[in-house]
């Protein structure tokens, strides 16, 4: 019987799996530092309802005159949806090669702990996908609305989380985004070879636990302390 785990042919065709690695590592990591970023900034909604609004309205106005009004917004708006589209392509390509690959030769070393981390991060990807999709019909376009639509951003967030079903779906959210960066960036590291030592690996994992613990627990204290009434 045939054991070995080089890719069925098919397989071979389209770009090497070491590109599609590094653009999801790229991809992922250009999507931790906005995911920082925006999650300093919701936590502006801690300051007052005006902090936040000024902290809205000053990224749509940020670098004028030189730049348009949301000049800046859209910069990172084309950026972002670049690196998501990138990141979405190279794991729906390494998942379409896998399959390929399996239905060609049955591979020993596909089964158990590798094959479970793979099919979390596929799985979840999709879950995270379409929360981004609702997010954006929440809280930028307001075509769904959880209460009334605001005009000022803090009114809708602090609508939003005065209702435990709304506190509940961001839970949801955060807890697969939270799963999905504990492996991406322990992945991402991998890929880009800084696993030289068992003492750089440990490292990598902590580091990986750190960056998921910031976002996952900054993202969830605002809608928890409008949820508890801490804000009032
Ligand atoms: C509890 C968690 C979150 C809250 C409360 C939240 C809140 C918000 C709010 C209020 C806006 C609209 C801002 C405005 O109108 O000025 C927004 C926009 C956005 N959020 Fe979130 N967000 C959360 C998590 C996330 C996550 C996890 C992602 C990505 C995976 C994300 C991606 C985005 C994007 C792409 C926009 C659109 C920015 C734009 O182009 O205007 N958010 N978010």
């Amino acid at each position: 019987m045939a054991t070995t785990t080089a890719p069925a042919r098919e397989a071979r065709t389209g770009p090497p799996s070491i590109l599609l690695k590094t653009v999801m590592a790229v991809t992922g990591l250009v999507g931790i530092a906005y995911l920082l970023i925006h999650m300093y900034g919701n936590l502006m909604i801690l300051v007052g309802p005006e902090a936040f609004d000024e902290y809205a309205h000053h990224i749509r106005t940020f670098g004028e005159p030189m730049l348009p009004e949301k000049g800046l917004l859209w910069i990172i708006r084309v950026a972002l949806l670049a690196s998501l589209v990138l990141h979405v392509w190279a794991a729906a390509t390494m998942w379409h090669r896998a399959n390929a690959a399996r239905s060609q030769r049955y591979v020993m070393t596909r089964r158990g702990y590798g094959n479970f981390y793979a099919k979390a991060m596929r799985w979840g990807g999709l879950a995270i996908l379409t929360f981004i999709i609702f997010h954006l019909l929440h809280f930028t376009t307001q075509t769904v609305t959880i209460g009334e639509a605001h005009a000022s951003p803090a009114a809708r967030v602090l609508d939003t989380f005065s209702h435990w079903w709304g506190v509940l779906i961001y839970l949801a959210a955060m807890i697969f985004l939270g799963l999905h960066l504990l492996h991406g960036f322990w992945g991402a590291a991998m890929t880009m070879g800084l696993n030289s030592s068992l003492k750089r690996a440990e490292q990598i994992r902590f580091a990986s636990i750190l960056v998921t613990t910031i976002i996952v627990v900054g993202f969830m204290i605002p809608p928890f302390a409008i949820l508890f009434g801490l804000l009032d």
